[in-house]
């Protein structure tokens, strides 16, 4: 479609179809052949040298027991702190006056915070925490922006064995009320708020709404930010500088055992009643450290690593605060939005910090897209040598793009496959040793064993698609949902028995064995008999040149089961021709995966309703495509987005 001026990027894709390691870091790697090698023969003894990395108050007796599966126990025995070995293990190195985190405010302000300081401040959170009476085993809500008190108070919480259950800032009062209740928590951390989209917002008032609902939380910590005024509960309320400011720097940390808990993280809730995933301590820091540093090939005095995420996601836990601390990695921590104050906005980061360590959403890939490249020319990204991406399949047309145009066309990308319940990365390119195959998240990481099976629970052949499992417990697993042992063993451990892990994920298995993720289970359509992935059509609307993000779904439909229905974004570029542009995308997927995935409808939409942790909501697209009363809405970014596209359904018949 040269008429949009956008070239395909697929020509940038080498006559092999994957993308070799470079020669320069493939020398010099963290994790080689022998890794895989290594954990092949001796899955236990490549998990326990992975331990080795931590420091152990008390060694374990033994690396894993599975007797009662699936409930599992790693390092049986041994004792750690884990603030210890994300903060003082790196200052009593000689290390302290390395920058942890490069903090940087929407506004425009900063913070360079080293391990020395962040050594200070979590000590007399932690004491301020003990002087409020919590104690090992406690929860604690943390509910605050993206802040450096988020890091430090969730460490202080570590350091003295509570266990803290971060709730995005961007929740609804009732979505925190339900979490503080369902995990107990007797202390919250917030804000007065934080700043988004070039202005403060409140997040006290939600915190005091929530507390109306539910008892048992004696005091609110509250950190001032934005210095908006905020109502104030005598008795309950403290401020943050009020309380730990003045407190000794100086806090004995105790060992916990092993499998002492380390956090509840509630998962997005976009079908049943949001579950409390608990993490605990050895195993999970164990995985966390070892990936950040290997699928990362981080190299600590050199890279400035950034997770774009925000802290209170599963991947803001583990790569923004416990991978890159254990490692005692330099990172880079951002409150805002991509575009503000301007579209450049991360690119300036990139610059100003000389991040070489990008870890993103697909989303944001697309969104940029979406901005065009020539956002990027005014900065120096040359920096960037590592792209991660999770959350959701990439599509080949963003992975090529994110390589192309945020990596300089020499970055390796690798794209994560894992989820709050894994902890940590379970599949995805090794930089130095796999060659990468844009859109496949490729293999199971070293010491990790997927598979992908048919309905029965038998391994499927190449070129087929079937379900992804996991068939070996893993260190940095879930160990229950909270308060709810049955429903753990009934979501995760019972369609294939007790020891094959149910991902919910649906995956095919090329030639080469390599793996391609294809959404959530229940997004995958059945028309005509056919099974198709939503990922896939999306995939293919993406690849044309005119479309930046599609999202698709099945309707139900009376002869087909269901029909395929798409909503697409366009490039900045692209004009919307009407019925012209619907035919040319439908004979572009026809060949890009067969006429049995062409889409019974197309859309051109502004914008695609997103929950928070920006995933595409399929449920309330479906709703507008089967002419339904729409579903709830509360976990939506911005509501009206729905109300946009709805106007552009035809009337129902
Ligand atoms: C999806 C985020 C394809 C998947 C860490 C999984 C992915 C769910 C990828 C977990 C990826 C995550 N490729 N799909 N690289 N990464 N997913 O709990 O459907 O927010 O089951 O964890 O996201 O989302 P969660």
């Amino acid at each position: 479609m040269s008429e949009t001026g956008t070239q395909s990027l697929t020509d940038d894709i080498p006559a092999s179809g994957v993308f070799d390691p470079p020669a320069e870091l493939a020398a010099q790697a963290n994790v080689t052949q022998a890794d895989y090698d290594r954990a092949a023969e001796d899955r236990l003894g490549f998990w326990a040298d992975a331990a080795g990395r931590l420091d152990w108050t008390k060694p374990w007796d033994e690396v894993l027991d599975w007797t009662n599966p699936p409930f599992a126990k790693w390092f049986t025995g041994g004792e750690l702190n884990v603030a210890v070995n994300c903060v003082d293990r790196h200052v009593d190195a000689g290390r302290g006056e390395t920058v942890a985190y490069h903090w940087v405010g929407e506004p425009g302000d900063t913070r360079d915070i080293t391990y020395a300081q962040l050594k200070d401040e979590v000590c007399r959170a932690a004491n301020a925490l003990t002087s409020l009476g919590v104690q090992a085993g406690d929860r604690v809500a943390i509910y605050l922006p993206m802040i450096p008190e988020a890091v430090v108070s969730m460490l202080a919480c570590a350091r003295i064995g509570a266990v803290h259950m971060v709730v995005f800032g961007g929740f609804s009062p009732d979505a925190l009320a339900s979490r503080v209740e369902d995990a107990g928590a007797k202390v919250v951390i917030t804000a007065d708020g934080g700043y988004r989209r070039g202005a403060p917002s409140a997040l006290k008032p939600a915190v005091d709404e929530a507390l109306t609902k539910v008892s048992g939380v004696d005091h609110v910590l509250v950190v001032k930010r934005t210095e908006q005024d905020v109502d104030w509960t005598e008795g309950r309320d403290q401020w943050w500088h009020d309380l730990v400011d003045g407190q000794s720097a100086e806090h004995e940390a105790q060992a916990f055992d092993a499998e002492h808990p380390l956090y509840i993280m509630y998962t997005s809730g976009t079908t049943a009643k949001p579950k409390g995933i608990l993490h605990t301590s050895g195993g999970y820091l164990t995985q966390v450290s070892w990936t950040h540093w290997a699928t990362f090939d981080l190299k600590r005095d050199t890279d400035v690593f950034w997770c774009a995420a925000d802290v209170a996601w599963v991947t803001g836990h583990s790569y923004i605060v416990y991978g890159p601390l254990s490692n005692g990695a330099t990172s880079v921590m951002y409150e805002g939005t991509p575009e503000t104050p301007h579209r450049g906005r991360w690119w300036e980061i990139v610059q100003q910090y000389k991040v070489s360590i990008l870890y993103a959403a697909p989303t944001v890939v697309r969104t940029f897209m979406k901005w065009g490249a020539q956002e990027l020319e005014p900065f120096d990204t040359s920096t960037l040598r590592v792209l991660g991406s999770v959350g959701e399949p990439i599509n080949p047309e963003a992975w090529l793009w994110y390589r192309k145009n945020v990596g300089g066309g020499t970055a390796t990308v690798v794209d994560t496959w894992w989820q709050t319940e894994t902890g940590a990365h379970m599949i995805a390119p090794m930089p130095g040793v796999t060659a990468t195959k844009p859109g496949s998240a490729q293999r199971a990481i070293p010491g990790i064993s997927a598979a992908v099976v048919d309905e029965e629970g038998k391994p499927i052949e190449p070129g087929a698609t079937g379900y992804l499992v996991l068939t070996e417990p893993w260190p940095a697993m879930l160990r229950t949902i909270w308060g709810s042992d049955e429903r753990y063993v009934e979501t995760y451990w019972s369609r294939y028995g007790k020891d094959v892990y149910f991902a919910g994920d649906g995956a095919k298995l090329d030639e080469d064995g390599d793996i391609w993720l294809l959404g959530r289970v229940d997004d995958v359509m059945n028309v005509s008999g056919h099974r198709i992935s939503t990922t896939e059509v999306e995939s293919a609307l993406v690849s044309h040149p005119t479309v930046a993000e599609a999202a698709v779904v099945g309707a139900t439909d009376p002869t087909t089961g269901q029909g395929i229905v798409a909503f697409v974004i366009l490039r900045g570029d692209a004009q919307d021709s009407g019925e012209d542009l619907v035919t040319t995308l439908r004979q572009h997927v026809r060949k890009e995966i067969g006429p049995i995935a062409s889409p019974r409808q197309i859309m051109v939409v502004a914008e695609l309703p997103k929950t928070r942790s920006g995933k595409i909501m399929r449920r309330l697209l479906r709703d507008v495509a089967e002419n339904r009363e729409l579903g709830d809405v509360s976990t939506l970014t911005d509501s009206s987005v729905m109300d946009l596209i709805g106007a552009k359904m035809p009337a129902s018949s």
